[in-house]
This record gives structure tokens, sequence and C-alpha cells, in this order.
């Protein structure tokens, strides 16, 4: 058999990573390294059915460690990275803007430096994940192109805008191979419940109220989170190099209205009366510096390399709503002990 392809994924067991990982790992000319520092939102629980493959190895470690990040690249000589590893909710980013700047900036340059140093950098790919909340926040119309200008407005989004800017830093100044996508907003199986869907999953099950920032008019883009694990794998194999790829559902709602569709949703699979859902809807404190709208022409990744979703909203939703409520396991080991500090934290101040 020809030698494996050797690819460092970093943030491997967070929500997003952990289907990227078992998508390579499925492919056979593949050998995967996942660094992960299991922080709250890292899981192994995640990939347990990649767990002693031959072709899988994890490790756990913090991508700011710079001893241990180059003794990794110098023990497997990869062909490329895939960079997941963040701090990725932006209400956390609010209290704890320098955990972001952390992990997101300094850790993002720590495996710059050692690609920079360690790598002879022919055939080979950084490939750093990141998101369309870089580009700011659009009003009623437009959407974001790979042209935007970037104008992130959130500790989170600014961090991330500063780590796209040393990738293509170190492309122009030390010519680093790389290649940057920009994703709207995941949704699906393994997602930690204090962003919105699996939050609001969560607390109808639970029939705990479901806190709606403001008026529940602002707009994201959601995308089925193995769409955008296809999308990651087509654009490290077949992406140009240098270049910036958006990646997006073509899928906006406004907070409210998915709300209230996940509820109805909910009530058919709970089996509850009609409506029972929506009584838990609470109207809270608005996110300080909220962004509107969120929005992703993807028109370059699909006239370029093929990708459009290949799921609807709707059966996306219902698939994610099938797994959380077969999953109770996952889901009270992730809500218990610590999260629910962080949960009484961040909403015992919001009431409006
Ligand atoms: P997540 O928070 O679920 O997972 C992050 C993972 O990174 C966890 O496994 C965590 O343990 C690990 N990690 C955090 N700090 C680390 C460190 N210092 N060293 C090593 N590992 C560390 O995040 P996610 O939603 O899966 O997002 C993954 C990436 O995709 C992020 O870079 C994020 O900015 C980007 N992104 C996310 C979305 C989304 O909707 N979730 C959309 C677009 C882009
Ligand atoms: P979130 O899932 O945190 O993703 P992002 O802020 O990166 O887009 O939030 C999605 C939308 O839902 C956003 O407009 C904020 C809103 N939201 C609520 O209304 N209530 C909540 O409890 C949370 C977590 C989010």
């Amino acid at each position: 058999m020809k030698e494996r392809r050797k690819v460092l994924v970093t943030g491997g067991a967070g929500f997003i990573g952990s289907h990227v990982v078992r998508q390579f790992v499925r492919d056979e000319k593949y050998y995967v390294v996942n660094l992960d520092k299991l922080t709250y939102a890292g899981n192994l629980e995640n990939l347990k059915d990649v767990e002693g493959k031959a072709n899988y190895k994890f490790v756990k470690g913090d991508i700011c460690d710079p001893d241990l990040v180059q003794k990794i690249f110098a023990d497997h000589d990869f062909d490329g990275v895939i960079h997941l590893a963040a701090e990725s909710h932006v209400d956390r980013s609010i209290s704890e803007p320098l955990e972001f700047v952390k992990t997101n900036v300094l850790g993002t340059m720590t495996l710059l430096e050692a690609a920079k140093n360690l790598w002879s950098q022919e055939g080979r790919r950084f490939y750093h994940v990141s998101t369309d909340e870089v580009y700011g926040s659009l009003g009623e119309d437009g959407l974001f192109t790979e042209k935007t200008s970037y104008d992130p407005k959130s500790p989170y989004s600014a961090s991330k805008a500063s780590s796209d800017h040393f990738v293509r830093a170190y492309g122009n100044t030390y010519g680093l191979p790389f290649i940057i996508s920009n994703c709207s907003n995941n949704y699906g199986p393994n997602h930690f419940p204090e962003k919105l869907i699996p939050l609001l999953i969560n607390n109808i099950k639970n029939e705990r109220p479901l806190p709606i920032y403001g008026k529940g008019e602002n707009v994201r883009d959601w995308l089925f989170v193995e769409d955008h694990a296809t999308a990651i794998k087509l654009i490290y194999e077949k992406g140009r190099i240098g270049g910036t790829y958006n990646i997006g559902g073509l899928n906006e709602w406004r907070n409210i209205d998915l709300v209230e569709f996940l509820c109805d949703l909910m009530d058919i699979k709970l089996g509850r009366e009609k409506g029972a859902s929506r009584t838990l809807i609470t109207f809270v404190k608005d996110r300080a510096g909220h962004d509107m709208r969120y929005a992703i022409d993807a028109t370059k990744l699909n006239k370029e390399l093929g990708w459009s979703p290949s799921l609807k909203f709707e059966e996306g939703l219902e698939k994610t709503v099938d797994w959380y409520l077969e999953n109770e396991e996952w889901l009270k080991d992730v809500t218990s002990g610590e999260y629910m500090n962080y949960y009484e934290k961040h909403y015992s101040h919001s009431d409006k």
C-alpha cells in the first residue's frame, strides 16, 4: 500500500472538528493526527467510532505550546494542516476576550511558526478554518463574498479575523502555502449546547425557558455540519493555494422563526400538544454588539469545486433533533457540572 498522506487536524474533538476527523479517517489514504486540548468544548465521546483505527492518533495538547507543536511537526512530517482549534462562542468572547486572543491568535501563530520553520513548503498546505463573522454584519440586503472587506465586531470575530490576517501574511512574506475558508453558522450532532440550536433543543426537552436575545430578529445562515466537513475535505484536496472560499447554506432564518419551527418539530417528536413548546419562548436582554445578519454567497466554491449543501434545513434539523433525543447520555454528560455554572452565570442576569 502507498504511504498514507499525513494530516494534522487541530481541534478535532470539537463540534466541527470531530466531523472533519471522521471524514478523513474514513478515507484510507490519510493518516490523521488530532491535536486537541480538550477544553469544555472538546469531547472524546465525539470520536468513539474512530478511536483505535490504524490511521488515527489523538494527542492531547495546547496549540499555544510551541515545544509540543514543534515536536509534533518534527515527528510526523505532515503533508498538511487543517486548523480548527479555537475558542468559538461569541458570548464567552464578550466575558473572556483574552482567552480568545490566546488560543485564536497566539495558537494560530504557534502553528504557523512551526510550519514555517519545520516544513519544506513544496506540496504542503496550511488550511485555516474560519468564520463569516470576520466580515461584520449585514443589513437587510446583500451577501458576504470573498471580496467583502473585513469588519469584525465581536472579540470572537476580531480574533478570527486577526488569525486569518496572520495566515495570509505568512503566505505573502514566507511563501507558506495556505487556504482559508469562511463558513456560516453550523448545526448538527455533537454541537455543544451553549450555541443557539443545541441550547434550544436541550431546553425544550427539559421544558426550560428558551432565551431569545432582543426581539429575535437577527438573521443567521445555517449549514448542516456534515456539509461543512465535506466542503473542508474538498477544499483541502482541490482548493487553490492562496485561495479563500466562502461556505454557506443559502438558508437564512430569523432567530424567532427558527425557534418557533424547532418548537413545533419537537412537539411532534416528544408527543406534546401542538404549541406547547412555544410557550417556553422568553425574550431576554440583547447580546452586546449583536450582529444583525450574516448571509453567504458560496458561488465560488460551487463553480470552482462543485460543492453545494446536500440537505435541506428541515431535513438537517430533524436529523439533529433525532440525534439529541437518541444521545441522552452525551447531552447529560456535557450539561452536568461546569455547564450549569456557565448557564446560571450567563442567563441569570439576562432578564429584560
Ligand atoms: P468548538 O468550540 O466546538 O471546538 C473547538 C475545539 O478546539 C475543541 O475540541 C477544543 O477542545 C479545541 N481547543 C480549544 N482551544 C484549544 C487549544 N488552545 N489547543 C488545542 N485545542 C483547543 O468549535 P467548532 O464550532 O467546532 O468550530 C471549529 C472551528 O470552526 C473554529 O475555528 C471556528 O472558529 C470555526 N467555525 C465555526 C462555526 C460554527 O458555526 N460553529 C462556523 C464557522 C467557522
Ligand atoms: P450562536 O449560536 O451563539 O452563534 P453566533 O452568535 O456565532 O451567530 O447564536 C446564533 C443566534 O442566536 C445569534 O443571533 C444570537 C442568538 N442567540 C439567542 O437569541 N439566544 C441564545 O441563548 C443564544 C446562545 C444565541
